[in-house]
Parts: C-alpha cells; sequence; structure tokens
C-alpha cells in the first residue's frame, strides 16, 4: 500500500464490518446518511478520490465517467452485476473496474429456490390470510398449489448462481434443464439437459429461473413470443434482473392463467414496479434481497477490499472487469 492511505469514496452506507476494516488502510468519504447521490454530487465528492466503492444503484454511464476526475484509477462496484457500469468508457478512461463474483452465489440460490416454492406453494395469498385474519380453516379445496417434486425447472443462463439453484432443486427432485451459452463440461452437468437456445429450453419448462446477465442481447428476452412457448401453468422466478423481463408480457400471462404464478425479486426501474405485479394474487414479490444476508454483505464488502487492497500493493485485482 503507499505510504499515505488512498481516498475512497463509498457511495452507499456499508455493514460496519466493512468500514471497519476500510477505515484502517483508507481515507475514506463515507456516506453515512445513505442517500442515493445525483450524478452531481457523485462527481463532486469523487474530486481527489482514487478509487470509488460503489454499488448497482449508482450509473455509472459514459458520461459519468468522463466526467470523474482524472484521480479516480478504479471503480470497484459492491454487486456482481455491473450493466450499471460502461467497461468500455472505463477502459477508455483507463479506470480499473472490479465486481464481487462467488459471495454470493449461495444467498441469491437461497432466494430464488424461496421464490420457486413460495410462488409454487400461493405463499403470498396464504400469509395475507392469516395475517388479516381471514383464515376460516382447513378444506380440502383451500389454496391448492403446485407440487415441485418431479417437476422440471429450467434454468436459464447456468453460472455459478445458475448451478448453485440447480443444486438445490435435485434436493426437491426436480429434473433440470439449463441453456447457456457454452454448453457445461459433461463432468459439471450432473444429469442437467442441455438447450442450445431459450427457445429450445421454454418447453420444457414447468418451472422457470432466471440467472442470465443484463445485456442488450437479454433485455426483456422473457417476451410474448418466449412465454407462449412455455408449459401452460408453469412458473417464473427471477432473481437476475428485472430488465430481462417484458413486464407487460408477463403481467397478461399471469391474469390469463398462461403462467401461473411468479417469484420476482428484481425488476425494471425498481424501486418502482410495474404496479399491477402488486395487484395480482399469483405473484410473490421481494424487494431485490437476493444477497442480503450479514455473511454476504460482509463478504461483498471484503472483497471489494480485497480488490481495492491489491490494485493500490501494484497488483492486478483478482475479479477485475477491466
Ligand atoms: C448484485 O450483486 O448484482 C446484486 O444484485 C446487487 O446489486
Amino acid at each position: 500500500m503507499p505510504n499515505t492511505p488512498p481516498s475512497l469514496l463509498v457511495t452507499r452506507a456499508m455493514p460496519s464490518d466493512v468500514i471497519s476494516r476500510l477505515t484502517q488502510s483508507y481515507e475514506a468519504r463515507l456516506n453515512d446518511d445513505d442517500t442515493l447521490w445525483s450524478r452531481e454530487e457523485l462527481l463532486e465528492r469523487a474530486a481527489g478520490c482514487a478509487a470509488i466503492l460503489c454499488t448497482s444503484t449508482e450509473k455509472m454511464d459514459a458520461d459519468t465517467i468522463a466526467a470523474l476526475p482524472d484521480e479516480v484509477k478504479i471503480i470497484a462496484t459492491y454487486s456482481v452485476g455491473f450493466e450499471h457500469i460502461d467497461l468500455t468508457a472505463a477502459k477508455d478512461k483507463g479506470i480499473v473496474v472490479t465486481n464481487t463474483p462467488d459471495v454470493l452465489t449461495n444467498a441469491t440460490a437461497d432466494v430464488a429456490m424461496l421464490l420457486i416454492l413460495a410462488a409454487a406453494r400461493r405463499a403470498y395469498e396464504g400469509e395475507r390470510l392469516v395475517r388479516e385474519d381471514k383464515w376460516t380453516g382447513w378444506k380440502p379445496n383451500f389454496l391448492v398449489g403446485t407440487e415441485v417434486t418431479g417437476k422440471r425447472l429450467g434454468i436459464f443462463g447456468m453460472g455459478r448462481i445458475g448451478e448453485a439453484v440447480a443444486r438445490r432443486a435435485r434436493g426437491f427432485d426436480m429434473t433440470i434443464h439449463y441453456s447457456k451459452r457454452q454448453r457445461l463440461p459433461a463432468s459439471q452437468e450432473n444429469g442437467a439437459i442441455y438447450h442450445e437456445t431459450l427457445e429450445a429450453l421454454l418447453p420444457h419448462c414447468d418451472f422457470l429461473s432466471i440467472h442470465c446477465p443484463a445485456t442488450p442481447e437479454t433485455h426483456h428476452v422473457l417476451d410474448r413470443d418466449h412465454l407462449a412457448l412455455m408449459p401452460d401453468g408453469a412458473i417464473v422466478v427471477n432473481t437476475a434482473r428485472g430488465t430481462i423481463v417484458d413486464d407487460a408480457a408477463l403481467i397478461d400471462a399471469l391474469k390469463s392463467g398462461k403462467i401461473a404464478a411468479a417469484g420476482l425479486d428484481v425488476f425494471e426501474n425498481e424501486p418502482k414496479i410495474n404496479p399491477a405485479y402488486r395487484d395480482l394474487p399469483n405473484t410473490f414479490l421481494l424487494p431485490h434481497v437476493g444477497s442480503a444476508t450479514v455473511e454476504t454483505r460482509n463478504a461483498m464488502g471484503f472483497k471489494c477490499l480485497d480488490n481495492l487492497d491489491a490494485f493500490f500493493r501494484g497488483d492486478s485485482p483478482p475479479d477485475r472487469l477491466v
């Protein structure tokens, strides 16, 4: 590390263990109030900083990156997703960018399973009845959902998180189908059935769990035409990014029963969500909490710091994107 601690702008409030560690090595500018800064505020605060620790709530588009002070040499994002950062613009300006893969795999896969089970078993409707004191007692035809045992789970995007969901779903005796740009090595498939394209995967999905990155190619990829390829009464779960789903198409499919239920942890334009999702009884909605465990949120912060420390030691950061 340099003799004088590098100055580090931290854009959001962080877990206390992360703050304790980062203040030992950096001259940290913190955001204790956790207010969401405007682009101008961020740029103003970045003056004189060598590094920025941001999150997915800060849009680091080409204009923002171009306007960053020249002293900024590295951006460490406290997220595995990096669609909020224009990597080309960062590279052009000579700014290193890192993310936090691996450490949030299990927590996010747990939430995908939570959504699969909650959507299948009508958890929102049941919870609301009990909480509102409207439950009138056990009946054979009361809140009957769908079994997961023996069903086919389609995983769109079989990366680390997709594989972790597959491991969990096998424990529920689900059969795994998947699509991914490149087929997994046979030794890693563990019986999962590969489909080259999303079109080929969808007819085999009693459940679909989305785990691909948000890119221009995956924008609104789950649209009307793709939903029509799924079996009637299928269930859709998304813990990746809201932009992958065409909300209007999914909402219509949920209304018609083509899609029996959806479990969603991420939304386009979150925290504002399409209000129709709230009115539907067959949705189970979470506020982007895939990685929200104490263990994972600490690990994400430590990973950012491992990357920053490596950079300021003159080494290549382990999770360097550009
Ligand atoms: C991630 O790490 O990408 C989470 O979704 C939080 O942004």
